[in-house]
């Protein structure tokens, strides 16, 4: 199954909490599994019932959504992992059996231009289960995209906001990715960057 937006694709302002508790799709579901894969995965800070190494398919992870709320400001955002579409790509992270009352906490914590997103988790023991993960897409108003290695990382060095510093963030993300056995390319490249930056300062 290709990974869908829960009901239609909403427009997402700066601030997704209304959008997202308008999804409905896990109603009268006791249990919900959620995909994490950018601090969800290196930092849950919320109730679950299990949690399993998972991936889910036709996404990659980008460090291309500004933060104005966690690793950076409005004035000066920071830049934080989202998934874009990719064919045949597979991105790693972790699965959470969640209650859907943890959507209240989570949604407020996602508000910066991330939206709710069906999509199927599959297990390392070959299980599969249809759960939810938080994409910012490019439509969405905190949106940074593509640029290279060494600006994103100029810009992850140079950000921080009320969650901490923007490396913090960068960093967690790649040793969890690493314990975990995971290589990711463009989060190991933007980590060997930042190391160069810092060295070099
Ligand atoms: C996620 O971790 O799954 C979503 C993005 C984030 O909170 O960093």
């Amino acid at each position: 199954m290709s990974p869908h937006p829960v009901s239609g694709t909403p427009a997402a302002g700066l601030d997704t909490t209304a959008t997202n508790r308008l999804m409905d799709y896990f109603d009268h579901h006791d249990q919900v599994w959620l995909f994490g894969y950018g601090s969800l995965l290196y930092k849950a800070g919320f109730p679950w019932l299990e949690c399993r190494p998972a991936a889910i398919r036709g996404w990659t992870r980008r460090f291309w959504q500004g933060s104005h709320d966690h690793r950076g400001t409005p004035e000066a955002p920071g830049r934080v992992a989202t998934l874009v579409p990719e064919e045949g790509a597979l991105c790693d992270g972790m699965a959470y059996l969640i209650t859907p009352a943890v959507f209240d906490q989570l949604d407020i914590r996602e508000k910066n231009g991330y939206l709710r997103f069906v999509t199927e988790l599959y297990f390392d023991d070959g299980a599969r289960a249809e759960g939810l993960v938080y994409i910012a897409t490019e439509e969405n108003e905190a949106w940074l995209g593509p640029a290279s290695d060494h600006e994103i990382a100029r810009r992850i060095a140079d950000s921080a906001g009320p969650s901490g510093p923007n490396r913090d963030y960068l960093l967690h993300l790649a040793e969890t990715l690493r314990a975990l056995g995971h290589v990711d390319e463009h989060v190991f490249a933007l980590e060997r960057a930042l190391l160069d930056i810092e060295r070099s300062s």
